[in-house]
């Protein structure tokens, strides 16, 4: 009992400690920027501190429910605190440096500013901009070295938290496949990035078959050194677009895809459900997560007005007012659910049997 309070209270200070970092980290940017590139600031609505106290509340909720399902056993303990901490913190000085040039694309409206060497005809034209202001979009290592840590700094070390939500409607989906062990499912991490979704995927479904796919071969290169440095089964990974994926039709059980669809236009969001659809086995299940949305956060609408000036994300404002619920059911998807934690909505959706 004294063990597992001291491993609670360990897990609560990391993430008080994270929180606390990120909003001084953004406390001490912006003022840096007030200074430095005043220009590049954008005209933001002033948060209440109703708001902000409704925040706290939902981040203490999403805080409770990760330390209650890793209790629960649906995943590992030692998940609460897995990242590469040296790692980041040697990349964390690299955030600053990179600073001034997000500035000048912000004050610029620069968004397609892509390294020289980018065959740009292997992309969707959607996908070549500077998400984030990010240097070299999606697609150099340097971009991929520096994302998870930015990840962490945007959400107040909340992303692994936000992440896993995804865990306990996989567990509850795959139940429907009643004929199958987990050594003879797959499960598939759409948009995988850097790979932390897989290696949470990784700890909670010991036996099952991970793959991973996504557009950014520097993100995948990312992805796959991270992974093969720590424990657990081998995991494929594959680069490719979400929306014509190279599997068979009915070949996988699970999907998970976690902060995809407010990068992408309404048309790709609507290719990458139905081909989600198209390659579950019957009875497999599809869990996304990403941004909550307006409709059902109302409260927090002047938060997700702000993260889209501030940020470069040019399908945010559609994605928040989308339906996807009724995207699902005209794939075919039933049995869809959705549910909010902190600033994430995670919904499930099964391929009828
Ligand atoms: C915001 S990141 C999320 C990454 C990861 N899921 C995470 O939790 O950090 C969006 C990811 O989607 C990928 N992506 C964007 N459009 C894509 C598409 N059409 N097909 C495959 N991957 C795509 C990007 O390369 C990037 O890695």
């Amino acid at each position: 009992m004294a063990e597992q309070n001291l491993t609670k209270l360990a897990y609560q200070t990391l993430q008080q400690g994270k929180s606390l970092a990120g909003l001084a980290h953004k406390g001490l940017s912006t003022k840096l920027m007030e200074f430095f590139a005043p220009e590049a600031i954008p005209q933001i609505s002033k948060v209440d501190r109703e708001i902000l106290i409704e925040l706290r509340k939902s981040m203490s909720a999403l805080e409770k429910v990760d330390w209650d399902e890793a209790e629960k056993g649906l995943y590992p303990k030692s998940q609460l605190f897995d990242a590469p901490w040296l790692e980041w913190l040697a990349r964390y000085p690299l955030v600053w440096l990179d600073m001034p040039s997000t500035w000048t694309r912000r004050r610029k409206r620069q968004i397609r500013d892509l390294p020289k060497d980018v065959k740009e005809d292997s992309y969707p034209d959607y996908y070549l901009q500077n998400f984030h202001h990010q240097t070299d979009g999606y697609l150099s290592d340097y971009s991929a070295e520096l994302y998870d840590i930015q990840v962490e700094i945007l959400f107040n070390g909340t992303a692994d938290s936000m992440r896993r939500r995804i865990i306990s409607p996989l567990k509850e989906g795959l139940k429907n496949l009643k004929h199958k062990k987990y050594s003879e499912m797959k499960i598939l991490d759409v948009a995988t990035g850097t790979g932390r979704t897989l290696q949470q995927l990784r700890s909670a479904f010991e036996s099952v078959e991970l793959l991973g796919i996504d557009l950014s071969g520097a993100y995948l290169k990312r992805a796959s050194k991270y992974l093969n440095n720590r424990e657990g089964e081998m995991v494929q990974l594959i680069k490719g677009n979400a929306e014509k994926m190279p599997f068979e039709i009915n070949s996988i059980q699970g999907i998970s895809c976690v902060f995809l669809f407010h990068e992408l236009p309404k048309k790709a969001r609507i290719n990458v459900i139905n081909e989600c659809y198209r390659i579950l086995e019957p009875g497999g299940i599809l869990v996304l997560a990403d941004s909550i949305q307006a409709s059902d956060s109302p409260e927090f609408i002047p938060v997700m007005e702000n993260f889209r000036k501030f940020f470069h994300e040019p399908y945010y404002l559609d994605y928040v007012k989308d339906n996807i619920n009724e995207k699902l059911e005209n794939a075919g998807f039933t049995n869809v659910k959705a549910r909010s934690h902190f600033m994430t909505k995670v919904w499930s959706a099964q391929k009828p049997l």
